[in-house]
């Protein structure tokens, strides 16, 4: 906690007393005549009104008084009028053109130093000072790769010969139309962190791969060690579907996308595929990272600390795969999922997360799941180049006039393919033209209260790389004066508006989007929030808020236009992800590009520029209660597994695969179930959730009353009518409004344990964690969930305990103290 401004203050509180007893002391002690008495007099009254104006004067300077004075801090703006120019600022028009000139050329992290510079040169010229930033990481470059179908042809004198039955071409097909698709130097099909390798052998088809799927395949007998596992994108994060075939002793891991997962619009359903139609190109395939995310973000060769050239390597990356990993298209996947028609069980014979949304029965694929005999065969090879290599983000600053409340708000660079213009660089021309609207804003003669730090990150799609480096590097001075980061990965892909935010950012996501209107106006005059399902998710991780969310505890947003079942297929991290697909299918005019400047504008616009920090911590205790509640499901679910498995079918996605992981240790799920013997623990544990909920009250109450302090300061201020003259007045006003804004900022600080989760340290906040077997999707008090997962009732207390302390840290922190006079 910083109290120097404070102590600063107080000093100056102590003055004039001070001062004026200087003086009776001086006049009592010289007992001189009548004349010499008054020239005494008159001049102590110059000497305490010298003190007076100087205080005056002090006071002006913006950094220790910079509120309600007009003028005080040379602002010609009001709020309004920010608020006006950074709607009426962004267009389409700029926007299309950031799109076309990110999505021109390859940008790879650390392999394109030219957008970065790029980058810095145009926010110069809007007029935000920016610098390049470096980081020196460990990351992988692809250099060869292989995947083929094998035939035992012939076996003699115990040497057998083999044919090739099938070839992948491991290349997305060049489409005309699209010039990004044919570029000479467009990257290859790769993951990033794979292992470089090898390997031949039998091939297992695993459903998604997600930790209870490989559960029911053990529990099938289906043979995992030393095969090769082919899993459908989707549900988790990639890299936990290599780490647990990893840990089940497979060899290597085939990743593609089935077209049964792209909702509405598919072939099979007679939609055409793109550049023809809004369906999935057939080769397209998505790259992307396998580090194992939920475990730690970042440079895997430093865990914790900043990848400073010459900082010390860690040599054992635990973070990262062992066993290779390719992504192939489902074209590639036909011909080996067929070659499984016949073996082994069924998809089918599982249950309905086999089947569901399983879409290449059209083209004759049974889902068998193998594996397949031993005379037919995967060869994967996989060759990767391990350097460690410089990274640049671009930082770009506007200072405020409050030097320790800063807002940090970035977006990533760096693509996998030569266009993302989905995935991230519509976010970053969104960001652009924030940039230029603040910029506009200053030039019209706007400064703003708070810091506000702009960052371009490079490196996001490998493992947040960029923003945890940034982050580890600087965490002293951000755990201090940050109150808020403001994240945009994927700015538009579609027309949905979706939001993960820490509750203290509730309100101000509402108020953003309700200033908006939506480009929808099928009902005239909507806004944004009344087309959005005003669902704000909890934080899980798989963008740049992470670091500053999830180690550092700061409260964060995500935000973007998304894609929903009906929508045209987004083709995640392929070539397809293309200018021309963003401008025929993706958002045409970019109209929605323009809408999401406008929308983040605003959040970051009321963030920085208004004098009481604009949080609901109320909104903090109601979430907290809810999740509770959650965790109270999930013991529900261990009490009677058959009941809740059936009732709480949902159609949400995440929600399905929250459950998933939820249910993840069946066996003892089985066996604890009602009808056998009532799992006595668990019920005993689910009572001791009761104190959580009081401790939570208890939280609940402080933070009513800092939100009511925040709402009677605003109103003064709004009709301040303290005279300019009346120095105590403003400067007890002032004290007010620090300390609300010191709690406000504070706050997410106060639930963060130093110990980190268990076998993840990295993560450091006891509410809001990755899912440990999810990675993208949030878990809410992590370190319970986990231990209540394996029934450890143990370390759940434990955690309840932890869980406990930080509530009363965060109650204690934001209640009213003591203010030292
Ligand atoms: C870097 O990006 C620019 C703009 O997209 C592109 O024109 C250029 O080819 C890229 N450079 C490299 C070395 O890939
Ligand atoms: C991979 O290993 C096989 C033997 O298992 C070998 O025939 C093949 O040449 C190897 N491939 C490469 C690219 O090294
Ligand atoms: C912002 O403030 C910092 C620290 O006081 C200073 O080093 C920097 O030069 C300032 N930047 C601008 C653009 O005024
Ligand atoms: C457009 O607005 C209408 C009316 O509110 C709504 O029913 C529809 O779902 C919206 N569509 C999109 C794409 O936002
Ligand atoms: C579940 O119960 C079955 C039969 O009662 C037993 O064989 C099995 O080991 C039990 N599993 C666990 C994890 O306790
Ligand atoms: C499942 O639960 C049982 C009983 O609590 C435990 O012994 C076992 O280790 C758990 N399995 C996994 C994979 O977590």
């Amino acid at each position: 906690m910083d109290y120097s401004l404070s102590e600063k203050a107080m000093a100056f509180d102590h003055g004039l007393p001070l001062a004026k007893s200087h003086v009776t002391t001086q006049v009592s002690s010289r007992q001189r005549p009548q004349p010499y008495w008054q020239r005494l007099f008159k001049s102590a009254l110059l000497y305490f009104g010298f003190l007076y104006l100087s205080a005056v004067l002090i006071l002006r300077r913006p950094l220790v008084w910079p509120f309600s004075w007009p003028d005080c801090h040379h602002n010609k703006l009001s709020h309004d009028q920010l608020r006006q120019i950074i709607f009426d600022t962004p267009s389409s028009q700029r926007a299309e053109e950031w799109s076309r000139y990110y999505t021109a050329g390859p940008h790879l992290a650390g392999k394109n130093l030219s957008q970065a510079l790029w980058t810095q040169t145009k926010w110069e010229q809007f007029g935000i000072n920016a610098e390049i930033n470096t980081y020196d990481v460990y990351i992988n470059y692809p250099k060869d790769h292989r995947l083929a179908l094998l035939k035992k042809k012939d076996e003699k004198d115990g040497i057998s010969t083999w044919e090739v039955s099938f070839e992948a071409s491991l290349e997305e097909d060049i489409i005309e139309e699209d010039p990004t698709s044919g570029l000479q130097d467009r990257i290859p099909t790769f993951h990033g962190y794979s292992a470089s390798g090898n390997v031949t052998a039998p091939v297992v088809y695993v459903n998604y791969g997600t930790y209870q799927d490989f559960e029911d395949l053990l529990k099938a007998n289906v043979p995992l060690e030393g095969k090769i596992a082919i899993a459908r994108y989707g549900g988790i994060f990639r890299g936990l579907k290599v780490k647990r075939a990893q840990e089940l002793g497979m060899v290597g891991v085939i990743l593609y996308s089935d077209p049964g997962d792209d909702g509405d619009v598919t072939d099979e359903k007679g939609v055409k595929t793109y550049p023809d139609g809004p369906a999935r190109q057939p080769s397209s395939v998505q790259r992307g990272s396998t580090q194992f995310l939920s475990v730690a973000p970042g440079d895997p060769t430093t865990p914790g600390y900043p990848s400073k050239p010459g900082a010390p390597r860690q040599p054992v990356h635990t973070a990262i795969p062992s066993i290779p990993s390719i992504p192939i298209s489902y074209v590639d996947a036909l011909p080996i999922l067929k070659a499984l028609n016949g073996h082994g069980p069924k998809a089918a014979d599982f249950n309905q997360w086999w089947t569901r949304n399983a879409g290449l029965g059209y083209k004759g694929v049974d889902y068998n799941v193998g594996p397949t005999p031993d005379h037919v065969v995967v060869n994967l090879y996989n060759e990767q180049d391990y350097v460690t290599t410089p990274l640049w983000n671009v930082i770009g600053v506007i200072n405020g006039t409050i030097p320790d409340e800063v807002i940090v708000v970035g977006n990533h660079r760096d693509a996998w393919v030569a266009g993302g213009a989905g995935d991230p660089n519509s976010g970053s021309a969104v960001f652009n033209e924030v940039i230029r609207s603040f910029g506009e804003a200053l030039r019209l003669g706007w400064k703003p209260l708070r810091t506000i730090v702009f960052a371009s990150w490079d490196g996001e799609e490998y493992g947040l790389i960029g923003s945890t480096e940034w982050v580890e590097e600087y965490l002293p001075w951000l755990k201090d004066a940050i109150v808020a980061y403001v994240n945009t990965d994927v700015g538009c892909r579609g027309k949905f508006l979706t939001a993960s935010a820490a509750p203290l950012l509730n309100q101000i996501i509402y108020e953003a989007t309700k200033s908006v209107p939506s480009p929808n106006q099928t009902i005239a005059g909507q806004s944004v929030y009344d087309v959005w399902d005003k669902k704000i998710r909890t934080m899980g991780s798989g963008s740049d808020f992470t670091a500053f969310q999830d180690f550092a505890g700061i409260p964060s947003v995500d935000i973007g236009f998304n894609n929903d079942i009906h929508s045209a297929v987004y083709h995640y991290h392929s070539n397809y992800d293309s200018f021309h697909w963003m401008e025929k299918f993706g958002d045409p005019g970019f109209v929605y590009h323009r809408t999401m400047a406008q929308i983040f504008g605003l959040i970051v616009a009321q963030l920085a520029d208004l004098p009481i920090i604009q949080f609901g911590a109320k909104d903090y205790a109601v979430a907290l209660n809810s999740y509770v509640d959650k965790v109270e499901g999930k013991l529900e679910a261990i009490l009677s597994p058959i009941e809740f498995a059936t009732s709480s079918l949902v159609d949400d996605e995440e929600a399905i695969f929250e459950m998933r992981a939820s249910q993840r240790n069946t066996s003892s799920l089985v066996n604890s179930s009602k009808k056998d013997s009532p799992n006595l623990p668990a019920l005993k544990f689910k009572k001791s959730l009761k104190g959580l909920h009081k401790v939570i009250g208890k939280f609940k109450k402080q933070a009513k009353k800092l939100d009511e302090a925040a709402e009677e300061l605003r109103l003064e201020l709004a009709d301040n009518d303290i005279p300019w003259w009346n120095l105590p007045a403003k400067f007890k006003l002032w004290h007010r409004i620090r300390s609300v804004n010191t709690k406000y900022k504070l706050l997410e600080r106060s639930f963060l344990y130093d110990q980190g989760l268990d076998g993840r340290p990295w993560f450091k906040h006891v509410v809001f964690a990755p899912g440990l077997w999810t990675g993208y999707s949030g878990a809410v008090f992590p370190g319970l969930v986990e231990s209540i997962d394996v029934e450890d009732w143990t370390n759940a207390r434990r955690w309840v305990d932890i869980i406990e302390s930080r509530i009363k840290n965060a109650a204690k922190a934001i209640g009213e103290h003591k203010e030292k006079r």
